[in-house]
């Protein structure tokens, strides 16, 4: 009998020495010392035992039980070691290894206009108003004072969607929509940016589509030097502390004086280039003061409050500002060019 035991213990140990994972030594714990292992099956025999043999018996069992649980228990702290170095070798990271580069984008530089701009205006207290691009007849050309026989409609003829709706043609079309609004609220002081359309044919200096920041200041006592003075600071900020700003008589239906406002070339400092064609003025947007019956329109009295209103286009001062020769580089996408402006950001 005692031979069997040894033979079962030397069996088992030899099988131990060949696992080499937590599951397989599991496993084999279950089979040797479970329930319905060897050794269990060998106390079942006892009862079969004289008197005398059972404790001799009994006691070699149990030595081999035991004698087997402290090497399983040994084995399986050296396997779970044998394995969490594994484990760390494998998932080791080669921090000296150069890392993945991250494509990442840059500011449209019309973006970048447009948010200088309205920094500008911002930091003297104006506020940022937008409008619908799809706008009606009433607020894009009535209520600017441009009635539907006008001939200044003919300089701005668009797209229309219906009798009454067109795709705007310029921010004036906000700032009708702000007065209305606005006129319990006074004074007012804004900038309205946004996208505007008209039938055009595109070319270096022409698109149907472009981008314009609209000014409205209404309050009482404003005059055309308070227009000067804030296009002048402007100008300053954007293109150069040495700009300098002129007014030249114009015509827009909906302000009156109207003025077309050159400032001076920022390239030559007024000498003349290719630029500023040799004139040493660069002529960069509309303005004026808003017109009276603009103001009576939109229910605000005219004798009471005066305004100032500016239309500036965006793509015009981005062309100035970076030396761009042709607006339609800005809307095809021509990545080596949009990736430029980059260090501006
Ligand atoms: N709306 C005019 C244009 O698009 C610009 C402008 C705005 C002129 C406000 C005067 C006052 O040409």
């Amino acid at each position: 009998m005692s031979e069997k035991i040894a033979q079962l213990k030397e069996k088992a140990l030899a099988e131990l020495a060949t696992v080499e994972t937590t599951k397989q030594l599991q496993d084999l714990k279950v089979q040797y010392l479970g329930k319905k292992g060897p050794i269990q099956e060998l106390m079942m025999t006892m009862k079969d035992l004289s008197k005398e043999e059972r404790p001799i018996f009994g006691q070699a069992v149990n030595e081999v039980k035991k004698y087997l649980e402290s090497k399983f228990e040994e084995a399986a702290v050296v396997i779970s070691e044998r394995e969490l170095a594994k484990k760390l070798e494998e998932e080791k990271i080669d921090i000296t290894l150069p890392g993945y580069k991250m494509e990442h984008g840059n500011l449209h530089p019309l973006v970048l206009v447009q948010r200088e701009l309205e920094d500008v205006f911002i930091g003297m207290g104006y506020t940022v108003e937008e409008g619908p691009e799809v706008e009606y007849d009433l607020y894009n050309f009535e209520r600017a004072n441009i009635p539907q026989d006008h001939p200044a409609r003919d300089m701005q003829d668009t797209f229309y969607i219906d009798a009454e709706r067109l795709l705007r043609t310029h921010t004036t079309a906000i700032q009708t929509r702000q007065l209305e609004a606005g006129k319990e609220k006074m004074p007012l002081k804004m900038i309205c940016p946004g996208k505007v359309y008209r039938r055009d044919d595109d070319d270096a200096t022409h698109s149907h589509q472009f981008t314009q920041i609209e000014g409205l200041v209404v309050a009482e006592g404003i005059t055309l030097a308070d227009l000067k003075g804030t296009l002048e600071f402007m100008a300053r900020k954007i293109l150069g502390e040495k700009c300098a700003v002129r007014f030249r008589p114009s015509f827009f239906p909906f302000t009156e004086p109207s003025v077309e406002v050159d400032i001076s070339c920022h390239m030559c400092g007024g000498k003349g280039c290719n630029v500023c064609k040799h004139t040493g003025w660069i002529e960069v947007l509309g303005a004026g003061m808003v017109h009276p019956g603009v103001l009576e329109m939109a229910g605000i009295d005219s004798k009471k409050y005066s305004g100032f209103a500016f239309g500036v286009g965006i793509e015009r001062i981005a062309m100035l500002k970076y030396g761009v020769d042709d607006i339609r580089h800005f809307y095809t996408n021509d990545l080596r060019f949009l990736k430029g402006f980059s260090r501006f950001e």
